[in-house]
């Protein structure tokens, strides 16, 4: 299996904003969602989440050959379609720091028979403290991460620290829209859909959830300012989805 558990350095995690009072909380959570959370994504999206994450990934520029970031890959969603971008010659990191879904993750790589995908390794660690060098990476991704961090500033901090000058980061998430009607529909879609679903796996609790972070999340223009104040050099946001999601994209 190729998995390298660094560490957590859980006594640096920081008491929470919203639902979760703090990041052991978190990772609870995620551990107990692991289990089916690629079938939720699934059937929440109809499928559109899989088109997110090859537009998030292409927005990374990443090339054949690169040494590539997924920050909270979960399942590994986005570190598979990087393996594919960057080749048998790069290499590509998913860190998450539940152990679970690491495991999901390393259990899907070793069914998918795809070559290319040995270049992957797997670390758990904490986006809030990243196990590696200040410039180590030519290109990274987190997809739905960054809603759920304690600490936005810091995760943003640290993923400009580990990523090269010149290099890009791609984050994807749901979009908080200024657009009452937009966020209206997303919380419609969450209390009439998402949760109704959640509940027939039995994890209704853990998917009302979302509506408060999306509302305690930043709104693109909020993102694109933070990118900026960390020190990104460059930082658009875009919407996709029907404004529904939305894409940081921000270039060190
Ligand atoms: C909603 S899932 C997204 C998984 C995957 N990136 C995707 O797009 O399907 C969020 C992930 O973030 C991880 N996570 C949350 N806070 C974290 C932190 N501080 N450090 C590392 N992982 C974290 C959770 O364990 C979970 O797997």
């Amino acid at each position: 299996m190729a998995m390298t558990f660094v560490p957590s350095t859980s006594s640096s995690f920081r008491p929470t904003l919203i639902r979760c009072a703090n990041s052991n909380e978190r990772r609870a959570l995620f551990s107990r969602i692991a289990p089916v959370y690629d079938n939720l994504n699934d059937l929440l999206s109809l499928g559109q989440h899989r088109i997110w994450k090859r537009m998030a990934v292409s927005w990374t520029g990443a090339k054949m050959g690169d040494r590539v970031l997924d920050v909270c890959c979960g399942s590994g969603d986005l570190s598979f379609l990087l393996s594919d971008q960057v080749g048998s010659h790069g290499k590509v990191i998913g860190l998450d720091f539940s152990k679970d879904q690491l495991l999901f993750a390393s259990s899907r790589q070793e069914s998918l028979s795809k070559n290319c995908f040995t270049n992957i390794e797997w670390v758990e660690g904490d986006a809030l403290d990243l196990p590696f060098s200040d410039g180590w990476f030519d290109a990274i991704t987190m997809g739905y991460g960054l809603r759920n961090v304690v600490d936005k500033q810091k995760a943003m901090q640290e993923i400009f620290r580990v990523l090269k000058t010149g290099s890009t980061v791609s984050i994807l998430d749901f979009n908080k829209s200024n657009e009452l009607l937009t966020s209206a529909f997303t919380e419609w879609m969450i209390d009439n859909i998402v949760v109704p679903v959640a509940t027939g796996y039995g994890l209704s609790e853990e998917y009302r959830y979302l509506k408060s972070s999306i509302r305690e999340f930043l709104t693109g223009k909020e993102l694109e300012k933070l990118a900026l104040e960390v020190g990104f050099s460059a930082a658009r946001h875009y919407e996709i989805g029907g404004g529904l999601m939305g894409c940081l994209v921000a270039k060190r």
